[in-house]
């Protein structure tokens, strides 16, 4: 089947619904694999960073600092200035959008602490996330999509994109199968905006939706798109144990503090001025730290988070869900007992190289590919580097989707629909009808279990050479068996065994790169800490990753390119403690 629009975006989450508000006039279609109100930006919990400075003293500027420093210096300066600058008015774009965020006692909107945000340089923890509840994401959500409904965007709900369709160097649509029907669509757009997330997926014990399996990383990839310091992945100190689901850094926010097997607030032991508000990299080293020094509960892999002393009336206000979850999902009352969690795979910060317009970029010369945008977790404008703080994510998402679709709104001006490449259905139809032929018996679900333990395993928190060469033979030979899988389910609708294959293979490509970039970069930066080389060496890699796909399954090509720092002496790279 054959669709028209102006943009096609794909994504139904803060991005994707923040650049889709900035296209009036244009026929916009919105592809989701989910039905939008579930999309993963529901799960951000504890805020959206912003310098209003409504309880205590913030400036942009500030907020930069903390954000490059935080970056462990790999971040693109002049985007990390666009971020925090125009933070504050996309703050206000929402509330005016009908966000409930929480209010002060005088009606403006309120702010808790976050790792690693701190007043004047580093000076000390500072009221910078706009919140509602633990449960700002959901409210971005619900608030865009009612936006985006009033707007007349068309949604094309549980469509699960193939393909990125290209011709002569111009994107100009993408396919999609449609998972109720089983039938594939082409989707064709004078501008295209992956708007798709990230690949949490990839590891078992993770904070991710089932959604996010690195779609659109995996589609751009394939077509020669390189993927940008996939090896910065982030580990979040504060997963349920065992689970993954997320347990919000404003639990530490509001003063809750981290406790290991011998009852030791150990925190304020590795980092004297943050404690338990330290950036999440080194949070999450500390607790492995700890662990491997014995102190985990009962010699175990695991601590507590212990917001007991916060009382019943904070809790059940400002930490609503959260609680709930440790009692659902574990059987904990946080309100009288401490709650067990470890690091869980979280956020990428590396992903489709974009520039602060959300523009796809190709290469070190930042080439940019017409009409082809990314924007969110999915892309890299390198506003995270190493390692992102908590709450710049759901800023990135609404301060680059709304450039992404002002940009766009320009683009589609000035350009007509770029005629479609020839069997523009080819390549999905191929990948489609592979897999409800094949007779080869392998099964997805083992694969992907397989490779989930060996990233949480190898391509961890901490990593080392031997670890990561192993990970790496290991993902080659899922490749190869990926080539074997084998439904069971040949049915048309609904087959849910057949998207989870289409995504084993996305997830597939980003572990390669992950782990790929993470052996090549012989340094510790981040949220990449490499017990061999535990030092950060800016001589040989203050550079970002560029990992292209080869030929064959598992070549890989890696490339660089340049860190953009500004002329300012506070941005200038400094030692990072810990
Ligand atoms: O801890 C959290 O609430 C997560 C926020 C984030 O990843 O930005």
């Amino acid at each position: 089947m054959y669709h028209k629009f102006d943009v096609i975006i794909v994504g139904a989450g803060g991005a994707g619904l923040m650049a889709a508000m900035q296209l009036p006039g244009a026929s916009v279609a919105v592809l989701t694999k989910v039905y939008p109100t579930r999309s993963h930006t529901g799960a951000a919990q504890g805020g959206v960073a912003a310098a209003l400075g409504n309880l205590e003293e913030d400036h942009w500027k500030w907020h930069m600092y903390d954000t490059v420093k935080g970056g462990d210096y790999l971040v693109d300066q002049p985007a990390a200035e666009v971020l925090t600058r125009e933070a504050i008015d996309a703050v206000y774009e929402l509330e005016h959008r009908g966000l409930p965020f929480n209010r002060t006692a005088d009606g403006r909107i309120d702010q808790r602490r976050f790792g690693g945000h701190t007043r004047n340089y580093g000076e000390g923890p500072v009221r910078r996330s706009c919140y509602a509840a633990d449960r700002t994401g959901h409210m971005i959500l619900q608030t865009m999509y009612q936006n985006a409904i009033k707007n007349q965007v068309r949604f094309f709900n549980e469509f699960l994109m193939l393909d990125l369709l290209m011709n002569d160097g111009q994107a100009c649509g993408v396919v999609a199968l449609e998972i109720r029907t089983g039938e594939i669509h082409t989707f064709h757009a004078k501008a295209i905006l992956f708007a798709t997330g990230g690949y949490g997926r990839a590891w078992r014990v993770t904070s991710n939706a089932f959604a996010c399996m690195g779609d659109g990383m995996s589609v751009a990839y394939r077509r020669g798109i390189p993927l940008e310091d996939m090896e910065m992945y982030q580990f979040h100190p504060t997963g349920i144990y065992k689970v993954g689901v997320l347990l919000s850094e404003a639990a530490r926010g509001e003063g809750g503090k981290l406790l290991n097997g011998k009852g030791e607030y150990f925190m304020e032991r590795y980092m004297p001025t943050m404690k338990d508000l330290a950036p999440r990299d080194i949070v999450s080293r500390c607790i492995i730290q700890e662990i491997k020094d014995g102190n985990g509960v009962d010699g175990k892999d695991y601590v507590y988070l212990d917001v007991r002393h916060l009382g019943a009336a904070k809790i059940a206000e400002k930490l609503p869900d959260i609680t709930d979850f440790a009692r659902n999902y574990l059987g904990v009352e946080p309100i009288t007992e401490p709650v067990p969690i470890q690091p869980t795979a979280h956020y990428a910060m590396g992903g489709i190289p974009t520039d602060i317009d959300a523009r796809v970029v190709i290469d070190d010369q930042w080439t940019p590919q017409p009409g082809f945008y990314a924007a969110g977790e999915v892309a890299c404008v390198s506003v995270h580097g190493a390692n992102r703080l908590g709450t710049n994510s759901l800023v990135d998402l609404i301060v680059f989707g709304r450039r992404a679709g002002k940009h766009m709104a320009q683009f589609i001006a000035s350009n007509d629909h770029a005629p479609l490449p020839s069997e523009p259905e080819g390549y999905s139809r191929e990948l489609v009808d592979r897999l409800y032929s094949s007779k080869g018996g392998e099964s997805a679900a083992n694969i992907r279990a397989t490779m989930q333990n060996e990233m949480d395993d190898k391509v961890f928190v901490e990593r080392t050479e031997n670890g990561l060469r192993k990970a790496l033979d290991t993902i080659a030979g899922l490749q190869d068996s990926y080539k074997n899988v084998q439904l069971q389910d040949k049915g048309k609708h609904f087959n849910t065994e057949l998207v989870e294959a289409v995504e084993l293979g996305f997830l597939l490509d980003c572990a390669e790169a992950t782990t790929h970039g993470a052996l090549a970069r012989q340094e510790s930066r981040g949220a990449h800490f490499r017990l061999d080389y535990p030092k950060r060496d800016d001589v040989n890699w203050l550079k970002h990753t560029l990992a292209f796909k080869g030929e064959k399954t598992h070549d890989v090509r890696l490339d660089y390119k340049d860190v953009i720092l500004i002329d300012d002496p506070i941005f200038k790279p400094k030692e990072r403690k810990y």
